[in-house]
């Protein structure tokens, strides 16, 4: 059917497995962000600071620009989907499953309290356990998920239905923003369009490589990730799908969301697990995390102070020392790495970096203690231009993601 193999492909597959897998056993309240496995779905946390709640395989879980992710509600269902009402972003929806595999329902999420409250029969083993959890720009009553196959409220979630037909291997589904009986798949085999509310299903963008997410965006657009093209994008009014987005190489999306306030930001979870973030609609993309440092202005000014300090050894744009010469080593027995991305500088979290950077290595003394030099606050300017050299691939696959990234 697909005619490609690979391992990030095989990971698509096996994804809506995954994704409704029970809560996972977890002691800690807070972790670094790289260290956050079974990421399936995200919103913008509606008390703001730039935070986002993520649903993990042990909870909801809420994550901060400096890298951290706080355990937010008891580790005790694994969150499967995660709706913001696009007409009122205060209004969370989430699933659950809880430790023995049953629904943990249907769940109202009030973001003041750090309190949910289920909606009345969608709990226990006949409860809902969806995925893909979505709620419509028409009427914040109507949403869609999927539980095998997709399913429809109309109530706000009190009674679902499954629709009339389902493409084969949906893994997301989407309620149009325009048309009250349109609604998109994303499937395994390609990005399916019903104009009918599931009666029957058309191809909506050109060819069958796998569609592994579709949003309805504000604007009257919708948005899909297409395996090995990229982030995609149309008007509902004409369908004529666009390509914004490209440079994910063997990586796709497994989430994407619309910022409410701001509809040129966009969030996503690729599929390690790894936040990313756009601010100019989809085109270019930068990590979550350290976004907050990662501003046009920072980045201009930590290429100052690379080219003034650490150009002279880790060559122009991150490229090392001596690229040409694989034999060259200083007194230590070492070169200056790249810090680009052709090395493994992104096999480090940015703690791991800034530590480096910070107190220098002690393996070698031409690697110094830059905080004797350098502010914080410079040496984080620095950090935000290295990884704006790093292509997607690697900011996807940073710190501890790396080993799932490696040998694909
Ligand atoms: C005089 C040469 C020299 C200068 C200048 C220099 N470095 Fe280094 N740097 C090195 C060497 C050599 C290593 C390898 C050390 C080791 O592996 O123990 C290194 C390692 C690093 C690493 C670890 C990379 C990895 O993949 O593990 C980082 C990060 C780094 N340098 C950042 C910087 C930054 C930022 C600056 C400027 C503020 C800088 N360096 C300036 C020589 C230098």
């Amino acid at each position: 059917m697909i005619g490609k193999s690979g391992t990030a492909l095989a990971a698509l597959m096996l994804l809506a497995a995954t994704v409704t897998s029970k809560a996972e056993a977890q002691e800690q309240t807070s972790a670094p962000l790289d260290r956050v496995q079974s990421v399936f779905s995200l919103a913008v946390d509606p008390a703001g600071d730039g935070a986002l709640l993520l649903g993990t395989g042990y909870g909801l879980l809420r994550a901060t620009p400096d890298g951290m992710a706080q355990v937010i509600t008891p580790p005790r269902a694994a969150i499967t989907g995660i709706a913001t009402d696009p007409n009122d972003p205060a209004r969370l929806l989430l699933n659950g499953i809880d430790a023995d595999g049953a629904s943990a329902g249907l769940l109202t999420f009030d973001p003041e309290q750090a309190r949910w409250t289920a909606t009345p029969g969608t709990q226990g083993e006949t409860g809902t356990k969806l995925t893909s959890l979505s709620i419509s720009r028409l009427d914040g009553d109507r949403m869609a998920g999927i539980d095998k196959t997709i399913q429809l409220s109309a109530n706000g979630g009190l009674s679902w239905e499954p629709l009339a037909t389902t493409p084969e291997e949906t893994l997301a589904v989407a309620l149009s923003g325009t048309s009250p009986s349109r609604i998109f798949a994303a499937t395994v085999g390609g990005l399916m369009v019903s104009e009918d509310n599931g009666q029957s299903w058309q191809q909506s963008y050109p060819g069958d490589a796998p569609v592994t997410v579709v949003t309805s965006l504000s604007g009257g657009r919708v948005a899909a990730f297409i395996y090995r093209t990229g982030l995609v994008m149309a008007d509902e009014e004409t369908l004529d799908w666009q390509v914004v987005g490209t440079g994910f190489q063997d990586r796709f999306l497994r989430a994407l969301i619309e910022d409410p306030s701001s509809p040129e930001t966009l969030y996503a979870v690729a599929d390690t697990g790894a936040i990313l973030l756009s601010r100019d609609g989809g085109a270019t993309w930068i990590s979550f995390e350290g976004s907050d440092l990662a501003t046009p202005d920072r980045i201009a000014a930590g290429k100052v102070l690379y080219d003034d300090n650490c150009a002279s050894c880790h060559g122009a744009g991150g490229i090392g020392e001596a690229p040409d010469d694989p034999e060259a080593r200083d007194e230590f027995g070492f070169k200056a790495p790249a810090l680009n991305d052709a090395m493994h500088a992104w096999h480090h979290s940015d703690a791991g970096l800034r530590a480096t950077i910070h107190k220098g290595s002690p393996r070698n003394e031409r690697m110094a203690a830059w905080q004797e030099v350098l502010s914080d606050e410079e040496i984080d300017s620095i950090l935000a231009y290295v990884k704006s050299t790093w292509s997607i691939r690697s900011l996807a696959c940073q710190g501890a993601r790396h080993m799932a990234c490696m040998g694909q």
